[in-house]
């Protein structure tokens, strides 16, 4: 009896029993690029856990028995019960200079045929946005070259300034002028060899767009010599939701990596809109409840958390975000409107019926503000161009009320007169953005009276001589302009006597 029981001790003792860190586990379903997987622990929320055949999955829903990932990448080939492992790493994103005139997608992968990109570092796609100490105030410019925008609604740099509008009114011009206009600004700079100029890198992350406006984007970038500063983001309508989900964020590293290195970077959400409705789709397919409009709860949380990524750092450089939002006739005040209103530092709101009578850019006045940009417009523009404003808001009123009498006083009559031709010279093609000095010179010869003269119907035609006069006679008026970025009484007699040289040239 002894003996039998001595066995069985030393059984026992000879067993071990040593706990093993399990980090693999099993598909339990997986559809629509969401998979739920069983039996691993241990799993970060974000981590990158990764399917077999190469796809990799972000860890987003952490419950007690099941993790709930979105795929990226193929999953045609993933079934039920296939292994899953972690990986330990948040996932990131390849950055630096190497990604300047390239297409990526969601993964910092490049899709333009244009071979490997050559970048050294990864940047993690989500990051604790900057806090409140290391941030600096808005106080450098960053022109879009858009008149009514520039002098009205001005943008500075680590500003976050929401583009909003119905579908087709122009929003996504806008953003494309400005990474344009930045391009011409940094080739003037860098060649003028001024140590103190600091270029401007753009981002444009395209999110559940048609193929073909993306490859419009594109070429519009190439042809005005843009791409060659600019990365693009793409993750289009056909890419499934997760990478719709994770482009922005992807893009925000991107442009980080120039911000933290120094320098100053834009960073254009095209839209977030389609993004909330990636989010969306995701999340209910992780069975997450839905709230108002269907969109799951945490959905302020996903933009508040991007748009704060957006800054100006003390002693380093900036990254100033353009997210753009499409609204439904015109209704601001739907929830994804109202939430990303409340995020960004003002909107530039762009109206269907301005759009549709030819106002372009359909910037409405009235609805659109930068909270933060006019601490970094520059003197000039405010000189000339500060009371605008105030001047085409009144403009909308009278015109709307003056269609109802045809008795007006001569006042009235003047300051319709005047909104009108404001009107006029704020219109402005696609794709050709202005030069601020050019800006400043047509505003002030708007302020000294110089196209009171002229029929309003011709008002496009001498605005665009004045500016052709400039370019190709003033140059070095400009560049003055340009470079002192303030009129003193000397500068003004100058724009003045130049003004007068245009007058006695051009016959309407
Ligand atoms: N300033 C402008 N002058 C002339 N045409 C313009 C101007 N801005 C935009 N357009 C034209 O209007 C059309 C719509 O512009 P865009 O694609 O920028 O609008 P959107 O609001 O981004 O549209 P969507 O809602 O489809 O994304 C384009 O054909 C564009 O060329
Ligand atoms: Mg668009």
């Amino acid at each position: 009896m002894s003996t039998v029981l001595e066995q069985i001790e030393q059984q026992i003792a000879k067993l071990s029993s040593k706990a093993v860190k399990k980090n693999t586990g099993n598909i339990r379903t997986v559809a629509d690029g969401v998979a739920k997987i069983d039996g691993l622990s241990d799993v970060m929320y974000n981590e990158m856990v990764q399917f077999p055949g190469g796809a990799i999955g972000i860890a987003l829903n952490l419950e007690e028995d099941e993790v709930g990932c979105v795929i990226l990448g193929d999953v045609s080939q993933l079934k039920e019960g296939d292994e899953v492992t972690t990986t330990g790493r948040l996932l990131s994103v390849p950055v630096g200079k190497a990604l300047l005139g390239r297409t990526v997608d969601a993964l910092g992968q490049p899709v333009d045929g244009k071979g490997p990109i050559d970048s050294k570092e990864t940047y993690p796609v989500e990051k604790i946005a900057p806090g409140i100490i290391v941030r600096k105030s808005v106080s450098q410019p960053l022109f879009t070259g858009i008149m009514a925008i520039d002098s009205m609604i001005p943008i500075g740099r680590g500003q976050r300034e929401l583009i909003i509008g119905d579908r087709g009114t122009g929003k996504t011009t806008i953003t494309i002028d400005t990474i344009i206009n930045q391009a011409k600004i940094n080739k003037v700079g860098l060649a003028s060899g001024d140590k103190n100029f600091r270029p401007v890198y753009s981002i444009y992350v395209a999110i559940g767009q048609k193929n073909s406006n993306v490859v419009r984007t594109i070429s519009a970038l190439e042809a005005a010599g843009a791409l060659e500063f600019t990365v693009i983001v793409a993750a289009p309508a056909g890419d499934n939701p997760a990478n719709q989900y994770l482009a922005p964020y992807s893009g925000a590293a991107i442009g980080e990596w120039f911000m933290e290195n120094g320098m100053d970077a834009l960073i254009v959400y095209d839209d977030l809109s389609k993004h909330a409705v990636a989010y969306r789709q995701i999340s209910l397919i992780l069975k997450r409840p839905s709230g108002r409009e269907a969109y799951p709860g945490d959905v302020f949380y996903l933009h508040s958390r991007l748009l704060e990524r957006a800054a100006r750092l003390d002693g380093k450089g900036s990254l100033t975000a353009l997210p753009i939002i499409e609204t439904l006739a015109g209704d601001v005040s739907a929830y994804i409107p109202t939430n990303v209103i409340s995020i960004t530092d003002g909107q530039i709101f762009l109206e269907t019926d301005l759009f549709n009578q030819g106002i372009r850019p359909a910037v409405s006045v009235g609805l659109s503000v930068s909270r933060v940009g006019s601490a970094a417009q520059i003197k000039a523009t405010k000189q000339v161009g500060g009371k605008l404003k105030g001047e085409l808001a009144q403009f909308r009123e009278l015109a709307a009320f003056a269609q109802f009498g045809s008795d007006l006083d001569a006042k009235t009559k003047a300051q319709l007169d005047r909104g009108s031709r404001i009107v006029e010279l704020f219109k402005q093609p696609a794709f050709a953005p202005l030069p601020i000095e050019l800006q400043v010179a047509v505003l002030f010869a708007m302020q000294k009276g110089f196209f009171d003269p002229i029929d309003i119907k011709k008002i496009a035609n001498a605005s665009a001589s004045l500016k052709n006069f400039f370019t190709t006679r003033k140059d070095p008026l400009l560049a003055e302009v340009r470079t002192k970025a303030a009129l003193d009484k000397d500068l003004e007699a100058k724009l003045l006597a130049a003004c007068e040289e245009w007058k006695s040239s051009y016959s309407a």
